[in-house]
């Protein structure tokens, strides 16, 4: 495996930020990775693992080994007559993949269309968007443990997936590279369309028999509408999380801002879109030098190009800072900082 140096990961995060690696290396395979992992020159050399780079701020070079997992492959491992059962490599676009179950009609990742970021990284977040979530559709994540290099295979629920979260980013953090997935989908898909947004645009477009692919398409459409093209304006996607609150403070902001949105999580929380909240502070749209706050979408924080990590950084304090002034809620980032 080529291992370079000094390399630039400004093309390797969807912020298209400045960032130097002290070392790069790319890993074509599960062997490959094992290899560098029990290399000794390397074994005790701290490791940063990228994906897509679609979750990440770099706020600063990265005094590490980057390993990019780029191992590619979709595999039918096992079928019957309702599922499928696919193993895909951790390098794979995710939105390739999805395109793929909608060409063959597998049902269960259409609503995910479009989500940036590789196959790797996304049970690491638990991606999830328009009513569905990764955890959905998840069998099992093969990882590969960092100090050892070897193999482990997490069942689904041992991969204890939260809103955005997973053991991946809380007590296995920074311990395993994530090889693979093993996703289910249904060859008799039965179609998430309870979201207002996927509804409407499903009317738009006459989709009288809405389809996998229909759904997918008007997902395209909804994102295309809303969501700043990372090949075009540098973003992470929504910048926070949706913030849950006590349904009892939930009553209480309504009562001063009745015209806050907010969905039921259970019986005790309720979420509130943190998108609202951030707009009703002022700041969509809010744009100083480079960076600023999407127009369209002001969970979305964007680089127009030359902006810095650490700027960005900053504005995020500024915004959870005059957020938690009027709302009284603190926003916690979604995108991780470097
Ligand atoms: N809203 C505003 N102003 C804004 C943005 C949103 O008032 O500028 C309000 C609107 O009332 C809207 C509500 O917020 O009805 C929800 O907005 P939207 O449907 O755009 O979704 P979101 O809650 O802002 C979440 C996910 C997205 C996902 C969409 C669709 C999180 C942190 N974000 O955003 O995921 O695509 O739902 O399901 O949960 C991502 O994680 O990177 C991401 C893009």
């Amino acid at each position: 495996m080529q291992i370079q140096k000094d390399f630039s990961l400004r093309h390797y995060n969807t912020f298209g930020l400045e960032a130097t690696a002290d070392y790069y290396a790319e890993a074509q395979s599960v062997q490959e990775l094992t290899e560098i992992l029990q290399d000794p020159v390397w074994k005790s050399a701290p490791k940063f693992i990228l994906g897509g780079g679609s979750n990440v701020l770099f706020t600063k070079n990265v005094d590490a080994l980057v390993i990019h997992p780029e191992i590619q492959g979709i595999h039918k491992i096992k079928e019957d007559e309702l599922n499928v059962w696919l193993k895909v490599g951790a390098g794979e676009i995710w939105h390739n993949f999805v395109m793929y179950c909608v060409e063959k009609n597998y049902g269960g990742a259409e609503n995910l269309a479009l989500i940036p970021g590789t196959v790797g990284a996304a049970p690491m977040q638990n991606i999830g968007a328009y009513g569905a979530e990764i955890k959905d559709i998840i069998e099992s994540v093969e990882a590969v443990e960092i100090e050892t290099g070897d193999v482990r295979i997490f069942s689904k629920a041992e991969c204890n997936f939260g809103y955005r979260e997973s053991i991946f980013k809380k007590e296995a953090k920074n311990q395993y590279i994530i090889t693979g997935a093993t996703l289910i989908l249904s060859k008799n898909p039965v179609l998430n369309v309870g979201y207002g947004d996927v509804q409407r645009t499903l009317q738009e477009m006459n989709a009288t028999e809405p389809s996998v692919k229909y759904v997918s398409e008007a997902i395209m459409k909804i994102r295309r509408s809303k969501l700043p093209d990372p090949a075009v304006i540098g973003n992470a996607g929504s910048f926070f999380k949706n913030p849950e609150i006590p349904v009892k403070q939930f009553e209480l902001l309504k009562d001063v801002f009745p015209g806050v949105p907010g969905y039921p999580v259970n019986d005790e929380k309720t979420k509130v879109p943190a998108g609202w909240l951030i707009e009703q502070a002022g700041w969509k749209g809010f744009r100083e030098g480079n960076i600023g706050v999407h127009e369209k979408q002001a969970l979305v924080l964007v680089n127009y190009g030359g902006g810095t990590g650490s700027e960005i950084k900053l504005l995020s304090e500024r915004i959870q800072d005059s957020v938690e002034a009027k709302f009284g809620i603190r926003l916690n980032a979604e995108v991780n900082f470097v």
